[in-house]
Order: structure tokens, then C-alpha cells, then sequence
């Protein structure tokens, strides 16, 4: 597996696993799966209601904790608990986690923040990242934070590609992983005439393609899947080479479009929100 190093020399997986929208039982399947091929990277959320499935997968797939980055993320209505990052662990049934972000820019975000920090000095998270604070929020926190996040995990696809972003993470040596790799398995941009005939060249997926795409930008990359054929592929990106006038093609592609818009409302919603978290 190829890593990529953090700002904190900590080394993390280029390819890995996403959970989001995966039931308790899906994420338990897709997790197992992975770790048994190989995967070493693995994302979820306490929004995500299967962090308890997650860390089943885990013990179930016979794999060493320590061979894991597991990566998850207090939701706003967390960052207010002063024992959040307990009970994330607890759930997930680790001592630490790999990563821990904050997952909005909602509620008391700089208290999230500050929980996050106090985990990363005191062992429970290897690395810290943000979510979704692109533009001013990601402003406002660098005139806050006391400890440099490792990871910003934001949308980004070859239709959005983060151009803005990605200058001021270059300047603190932030990694950018995506979310909506494959824009969320939208068939339009997976089925882009320029993927399908670099799949043809290479032997691969228009999907593999796009992942292929991610890593060579420097991102860090964690489709989601419930299907063992396609998580089985998506971590088979490793063995090619996308050449620089490919890559410069792909970027002709960046239509600086999303396909999630958040709304401000939608950030007063999200503060509200409580995940109804799995008993067992
Ligand atoms: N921080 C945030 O706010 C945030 C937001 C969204 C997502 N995320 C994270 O990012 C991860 C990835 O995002 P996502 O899962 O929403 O979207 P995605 O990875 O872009 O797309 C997932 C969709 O693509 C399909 N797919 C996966 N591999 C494929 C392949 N090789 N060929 C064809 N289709 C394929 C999946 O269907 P099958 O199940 O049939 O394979 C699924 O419908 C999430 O799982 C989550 O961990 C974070």
C-alpha cells in the first residue's frame, strides 16, 4: 500500500474505505471485506450511526489493530460533551483512533476543535482533521487553532477539484481527502467518455481511473461501497500510471461545480441534530 505522509510524519494509507450511508450491518460486511484485502484505511462518523459495526468488522477481519488507520468524527451536538472522544472510542471499541475530525462547521465548532486538539495530546487521536470548513471557517481557524490539523476532508472530484483550497493547505502541508470521490456513483461523470477510453488503455475501471486521478493529485481516497467487486477494485489504482498529459486532460474536466450545497440553515440544523447512536 502506498501512504502518504502528514504534517506530523505520521504515515496514512492513499486508498481506503468509506461508510457513509452503509447500515450497521453493510458498514460490519464492507469493513471485514476490505481489511481481508488488503485495505488499511477506513473512514466513518458518529453521524453515520455504525461506528459499533465498524469496529465489529475490524476485530471480525483478523487484522492488527496497529496495521489500521481508522479515522472517524464528532458531530456538532459532540462538541459540547466533554466525554465525546470516549465514547467515540468506546464505540468504535479502540483505545485510539487514527484521525478525528470535526465534522461541520456547526454549533461550537472551536470547542470541537478543542476537544480534538486535548485528544491528539493526549494519545486518543494520532492526527486531527476538519471537515467541510473550506472558505471562512477554515479562515477563522487559522487564527485559532493551537495544533496544525493533519487532514481537511472536503468534497472533490474531477468536476471540483478544490483549486481555492487547496492553497492555503498547501501552506500548513494539510492533506486533502475526498468525499464524493466518484461523485457519489453519480453515472454521468463515471461514465465520461475521456474515463472510459483511459479504462481502455489501461485495463480499468472508468471508476478506477478517477481514484487513480485522486492519488495522483495528492489526495487521499475512500469510496464507499457495499459491494465486495467494487471495493475490490477500487483498491487495485495502484499498478498504473496516469501519464502528465492524462492528468492535464482530466483537468480540462474541472467545471468547478459540486454536487452537495450545504446551506447556512442547514448548518443550525445540523448543530441540533443528535445521532441516534447503535445500542450494541
Ligand atoms: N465529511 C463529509 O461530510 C462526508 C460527506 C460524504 C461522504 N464522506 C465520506 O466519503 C466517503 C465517500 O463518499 P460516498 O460514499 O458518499 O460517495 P462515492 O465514494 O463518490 O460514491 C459511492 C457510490 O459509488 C458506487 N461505487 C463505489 N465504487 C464503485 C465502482 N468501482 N464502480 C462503480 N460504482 C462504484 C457505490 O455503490 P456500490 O455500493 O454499489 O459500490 C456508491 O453508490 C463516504 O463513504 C464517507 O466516508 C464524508
Amino acid at each position: 500500500m502506498e501512504n502518504v505522509k502528514l504534517n506530523n510524519n505520521l504515515n496514512c494509507p492513499v486508498v481506503g474505505i468509506g461508510t457513509f450511508m452503509l447500515s450497521p450491518a453493510d458498514a460490519e460486511n464492507s469493513v471485514r471485506e476490505a481489511l481481508k484485502m488488503g485495505y488499511r484505511l477506513i473512514d466513518t462518523a458518529n453521524a453515520y450511526v455504525n461506528e459499533r459495526s465498524v469496529g465489529r468488522g475490524i476485530k471480525s477481519s483478523g487484522v492488527k489493530r496497529e496495521e489500521i488507520f481508522l479515522s472517524t468524527k464528532l458531530w456538532p451536538s459532540e462538541y459540547e460533551n466533554p466525554n465525546a472522544v470516549e465514547e467515540t472510542l468506546e464505540r468504535l471499541g479502540v483505545d485510539y483512533v487514527d484521525l478525528l475530525y470535526i465534522h461541520q462547521p456547526a454549533g461550537n465548532w472551536l470547542a470541537g476543535y478543542r476537544q480534538i486538539e486535548k485528544a491528539y495530546r493526549e494519545g486518543k487521536a494520532r492526527s486531527i482533521g476538519i471537515s467541510n470548513f473550506e472558505g471562512k471557517y477554515i479562515e477563522e481557524l487559522e487564527t485559532k487553532w493551537k495544533i496544525v490539523p493533519q487532514f481537511i476532508q472536503v468534497e472533490a472530484h474531477p468536476y471540483f477539484t478544490q483549486k481555492e483550497l487547496r492553497k492555503t493547505l498547501d501552506k500548513y502541508g494539510i492533506k486533502l481527502m475526498s468525499w464524493y470521490p466518484l461523485g457519489h456513483g453519480d453515472k454521468s461523470l463515471i461514465s465520461e467518455p475521456l474515463f472510459v477510453d483511459l479504462g481502455k488503455k489501461y485495463g480499468k475501471t472508468p471508476a478506477q481511473i478517477i481514484l487513480r486521478w485522486h492519488t495522483q493529485m495528492g489526495f487521499v481516497v475512500i469510496p464507499g461501497s457495499k459491494n465486495v467487486e467494487h471495493i475490490r477494485d477500487n483498491l487495485n489504482i495502484l499498478d498504473f500510471t496516469l501519464t502528465d498529459e492524462e492528468m492535464a486532460q482530466i483537468a480540462t474536466l474541472d467545471k468547478n461545480e459540486r454536487y452537495y450545497h450545504r446551506t447556512d440553515a442547514q448548518l443550525v440544523q445540523f448543530a441540533a441534530w443528535k445521532p441516534g447512536f447503535e445500542k450494541k
